[in-house]
């Protein structure tokens, strides 16, 4: 098969790489000529494991090349992916659908024999019917069929979920758009993939569905977790106990500082708009929304009763910027919220980050940035963990022992068990493990 990818960002370059490591012929197209000119000189835009490698490879094998022109790859695709950014709009959260729809009108203008284009950016419901409006007035003669595909990769594990997805899910209104669909997944076969496929409509719907379904499960967990800090109750055993009914799952029930990222956040608010616009509010998912928008900042708050009920002139040590581990991503980041709290309460903010200082000194330029954990910690009056980086896995407590002011530590990741830090001189604080219920 031969496709086009047109927005060489997250998905696109991730999904590129890929389908060209399944033996297709890709063409990653961008608008950007910097970002295509370091591509091709083997630099990654973005901070994924395993994707320089995998761009190196299939683009030695001559599968995988990068353009900042769409025509010559469109007129050659049997399958043309719209993989560009759909941010929230400034004012009312809906999903902006600008660079979609303009990605339309020019793949109309470059199409030749039967091809499927296919959105993969996540997309409220309705949006492949203006996609196929667009191009049909474009391109009146045009041979198309348009697609729904989205996307469930995860930041960080973005390769593995696409090479052993769950499920793949193709809103396909045509059967022969479902065959050209089926021919690019056929690798995944061999995985056992399940491919589902549905109306157009159908599949966008899913999409905001599962992350909807997703961040509730996070949030009904921190709930809980501010719950047991109440009642006296340990989280981490109360999510064993229930994810391990099938019915429930014991994924997503780790109890946090709220979800973060490009999805999550920016989906759930659309869903919440398209709902409503239909006349069908989903309120459960609003409620997650403010809750989870609360909640980040309700943690600088936690750090700052952890520090005795005020931080103003103390130095508050932050590990961890970016929303998740393994990423350099910082949007959404929940210690955006807690860092700006923090600050607002008097508090000198130090911070450490193994990938995400980059993106994080643009965002948060009025703040310290140290060169690793110990000399974040060093004279600091409390240690925070806002993200779980493997790297903050095993400190060396003896050692912040001697470099810190105050031996307090915030774990908002519940990476360490209270009892061990509490043996080494530290008062601890983790999330919905109150003191003296950890068992394990
Ligand atoms: C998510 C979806 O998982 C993916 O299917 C979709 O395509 C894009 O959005 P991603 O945003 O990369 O992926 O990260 P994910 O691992 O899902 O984490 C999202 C946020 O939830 C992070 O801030 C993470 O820290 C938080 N989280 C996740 C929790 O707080 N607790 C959990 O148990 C799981």
């Amino acid at each position: 098969m031969r496709i086009a990818m047109v927005g060489s960002g997250y998905v696109g370059l991730v999904s590129g790489a890929c389908f060209a490591d399944f033996g297709h012929s890709v063409v990653c197209v961008d608008k950007d000529p910097a970002k295509i000119e370091s591509l091709r000189a083997g630099r990654m835009p973005i901070y994924e494991p395993g994707l320089e490698a995998l761009v190196a490879e299939t683009v030695r094998q001559g599968r995988l090349t990068f353009r900042t022109d769409l025509t010559e790859a469109v007129a050659q695709a049997d399958a043309v992916f719209i993989a560009v950014g759909t941010p929230s709009r400034r004012g009312d959260g809906f999903a902006d659908l600008s660079y979609v729809y303009a990605a339309a009108r020019e793949i109309a203008g470059a199409l030749t024999g039967y091809t499927v284009v296919v959105t993969k950016s996540t997309v409220p419901v309705g949006t492949g019917d203006e996609v196929e409006r667009i191009i049909r007035e474009a391109a009146p003669d045009a041979d198309v069929s348009v697609v729904s595909n989205p996307e469930f990769l995860r930041e960080g594990a973005a390769i593995g979920d696409f090479k052993r997805p769950d499920r793949i899910v193709v809103g396909a209104d045509e059967a022969r758009a479902a065959e050209v669909m089926n021919e690019v997944y056929r690798p995944l076969y061999l995985n056992q993939a399940p491919i589902l496929v549905t109306s157009r409509r159908t599949a966008e719907l899913t999409k905001y569905a599962a992350n909807a379904f997703l961040a509730t499960k996070i949030t009904f967990i921190n709930e809980m977790a501010d719950l047991c800090e109440r009642v006296g109750a340990d989280v981490q055993a109360v999510a064993r106990g229930i994810g391990l009914d099938n019915r429930i799952g014991s994924k997503f029930l780790h109890a946090g500082p709220g979800y973060g990222g490009s999805c999550f956040p920016k989906d759930t608010l659309a869903l919440v708009k398209t709902a409503q616009d239909a006349g069908s509010p989903v309120r459960l998912v609003e409620t997650v929304v403010s809750v989870n928008d609360q909640r980040k900042r309700a943690m600088a708050r936690k750090v700052i009763q952890a520090c005795g009920g005020a931080v103003r002139g103390k130095t508050v040590a932050v590990l961890g910027l970016t929303f998740k581990p393994n990423t350099d991503d910082m949007r959404e980041a929940p210690s955006l919220a807690i860092i700006a709290g923090l600050q607002d309460a008097g508090a000198t903010v130090r911070a450490y980050d193994p990938e995400g200082m980059e993106q994080a000194r643009t965002l948060l330029p009025d703040l310290a940035y140290a060169e690793d954990p110990y000399d974040c910690a060093e004279g600091a009056d409390a240690l925070v963990i806002v993200t779980e980086w493997n790297a903050f896995r095993a400190l060396d407590f003896e050692r912040l022992h001697g470099l810190m002011a105050a031996p307090v530590v915030v774990d908002l990741r519940n990476v360490y068990r209270p009892q061990d830090l509490e043996a080494k001189g530290f008062r601890y604080t983790g999330v919905g493990r109150p003191e003296g219920v950890t068992v394990r």
